[in-house]
């Protein structure tokens, strides 16, 4: 792929509120005066907006303040203006009914910010499951020269002595405690162990998996995925982003520059290969249809069918992303996957360069952390799209968090029609269930729970873990944690509350799941299933007014990536009428 630079100088939209003597240009200008801007910043240069996604109430993102400072500093030295610019922060720690109800908010929210407002280019500074995609959404319907960095991980939990990784070991002690295997006197001194740094989750996590497809898509600097939060190269990174931010809009080098169908296929297949999270198939989804690129589940499927899982992470592996980091990082993965033939070595990044230049000299400094391909973690990494009766539209499942054993089964459905049903029946010890059953949990999809929580791997029942059994199939049309692990079938499309198959799942029911022939199978003949479906009615309680409303009205399926469906698409950044 060639890139040609844009002529420079050239005006920039900035100057559309600040350049100039008209009185709507002396408004502009006066009021940004009034926090000492000296007026040579309003000269011409580049104004690069610092979207923050700071928020105390999103604590994997609260240290971004600090490194918006040192995005500054590259800014200005590169002759640039930034202007720190507070954007909506999709906390996935605390946010109900789920942060992922207010991703496509929070794009369009970031949307609006960088077209309404005078900047020619924007450093999104991220970290959190949610805000990422969010804000590469927003970026790529505008289309203006745009740079993530990411807020980094944290640092490795230990508790006696054992790495504890983010949400990984809390459903894992949570189990232990149910299973009576830990007190819950432990249990609570565990909890401060679990995020000893700032920083995002330090599994590979949804977090640590979005920085990586950040940096595989090529739309952040080469080894930015994997700095830890509190490291100096950390800022550094951040210093470094803030410079070339400036020239990427003397360049005019845009997300659509970048994100292309093969910058696509390289996400999918290195997702493949750091056994990344199931939420990357939806968020890559709608950033791509932000920008046009038609990317669907059979090319998630296609792309990351055999790529082999290297990266030994917790929740499929061992370790955390502080070793990652010293091992090497994103860039040993990256050089691995283009000598194998895997990725399109000339796709392009933020650096103006394709991506094999900035890798090519990567090393792998520890290869129990980042291993050789005989001694994988999976040879069949990836996400598997499973269709059938039961997900016409498609399922996926991470089958390097799965049980070997569990990926062809056949087993009796146990179902619980929504999040509610199922808490209320999961510990009764009358319960009709044992190992060998399927757990199956409707209403939980995009618009059903709504926003499509992260309950798709469900707790198993109390009286089957006591008999030391620790995974069961489970199937719905939720999401999972990136942290999570299990064999757990997810965004089981059309979803119940738009009367998918899912709905009409009745205990008793034979299912039969086999991975490797894709197959997800409602043992029940078509003449029965199409009654069914014929009797089914929308479940109630949809609400009348506000965002939920406008979310449960435009969302989209799991399988085209969850976004609102009026928001698809690059609308561009053309500067609107003054009001003055
Ligand atoms: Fe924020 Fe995991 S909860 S990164």
């Amino acid at each position: 792929m060639s890139f040609k630079p844009a002529s420079w100088p050239r005006k920039l939209r900035s100057q559309e509120w600040f350049g100039g003597t008209g009185r709507d240009q002396i408004y502009h200008r006066g009021w940004m005066k009034n926090q000492g801007f000296p007026h040579d910043m309003f000269d011409g240069r580049p104004v690069i907006g610092v979207l923050n996604t700071w928020s105390e109430l999103t604590p994997c993102n609260a240290h971004l303040r600090d490194l918006a400072e040192r995005v500054k500093n590259g800014v200005y030295e590169a002759g640039g203006f930034p202007v720190e610019v507070p954007v909506f922060s999709a906390a996935e720690s605390s946010f109900r009914p789920t942060a992922m109800m207010f991703r496509n908010l929070a794009a369009m929210a970031v949307e609006e910010a960088m077209r309404g407002q005078p900047m020619d280019g924007a450093v999104l500074l991220v970290g959190c499951d949610k805000t990422t995609p969010s804000l590469l959404m927003g970026a790529a319907s505008t289309d203006l020269p745009s740079i993530v960095v990411t807020g980094g991980p944290m640092l490795n939990g230990y508790f006696r002595g054992e790495r504890v990784g983010s949400g990984t070991h809390l459903w894992k002690f949570s189990e232990a405690v149910k299973a009576g295997e830990m007190s819950a006197d432990d249990f609570l001194e565990a909890e401060a162990s679990m995020s000893r740094s700032p920083g995002s989750c330090n599994t590979m996590g949804t977090a640590s998996t979005m920085a990586s497809m950040a940096e595989a898509l090529g739309m952040a600097l080469s080894g930015n995925a994997a700095i830890p939060a509190v490291d100096s190269r950390r800022r550094m990174m951040a210093q470094l982003s803030g410079r070339r931010i400036v020239e990427m809009v003397k360049d005019d080098l845009k997300p659509s520059d970048i994100l292309t169908k093969p910058a696509f296929e390289n996400a999918i297949r290195t997702n493949g290969a750091i056994g990344g999270s199931t939420n990357a198939v939806i968020h890559l989804l709608a950033i791509a249809g932000r920008v046009g690129v038609d990317l669907t589940l059979d090319d998630w499927d296609r792309c990351g069918r055999d790529i082999a899982t290297i990266v030994n992470l917790m929740p499929s592996g061992a370790y955390l992303m502080e070793e990652f980091f010293y091992a090497g990082g994103l860039p040993v993965v990256l050089k691995h996957l283009c000598e194998a033939g895997l990725l399109y070595k000339d796709a392009l990044t933020v650096s103006g360069a394709p991506i094999w230049d900035e890798v090519r000299e990567a090393v792998n400094h520890n290869p129990d952390v980042i291993l050789p391909v005989d001694r994988a973690l999976t040879q069949q990494g990836g996400i598997a799209v499973l269709k059938g009766n039961l997900a016409p539209n498609g399922a996926v499942i991470k089958p390097s968090a799965a049980s070997p054993h569990l990926l062809k089964h056949r087993g009796r459905a146990v179902v619980f029609d929504d999040i509610d049903h199922y808490k209320a029946r999961i510990g009764d010890d009358a319960l009709d269930v044992d190992e060998t059953c399927v757990l199956v949990l409707k209403n939980c999809g995009p618009r059903g729970y709504p926003g499509m929580a992260e309950v798709g791997n469900m707790g198993l029942p109390p009286k089957v873990l006591k008999k030391g059994v620790t995974d069961m199939v489970r199937i719905s049309d939720a999401r999972m944690s990136g942290t999570a692990y299990g064999t757990v079938i997810l965004h089981t499309s059309p979803e119940a509350a738009t009367g998918g198959p899912l709905a009409v799942v009745r205990d008793g029911d034979m299912i039969e799941i086999d991975v490797e022939a894709r197959r997800l199978h409602l043992d029940i003949s078509e003449a029965e299933l199409a009654a069914r479906l014929a009797e089914w009615s929308p479940p109630p309680d949809q609400p009348e007014s506000g965002y939920a409303w406008l979310h449960q009205t435009y969302v989209q399926g799991a399988d085209t990536g969850a976004d609102l469906d009026f928001l698809r698409g690059c609308r561009g950044a053309p500067v609107g009428r003054d009001s003055h």
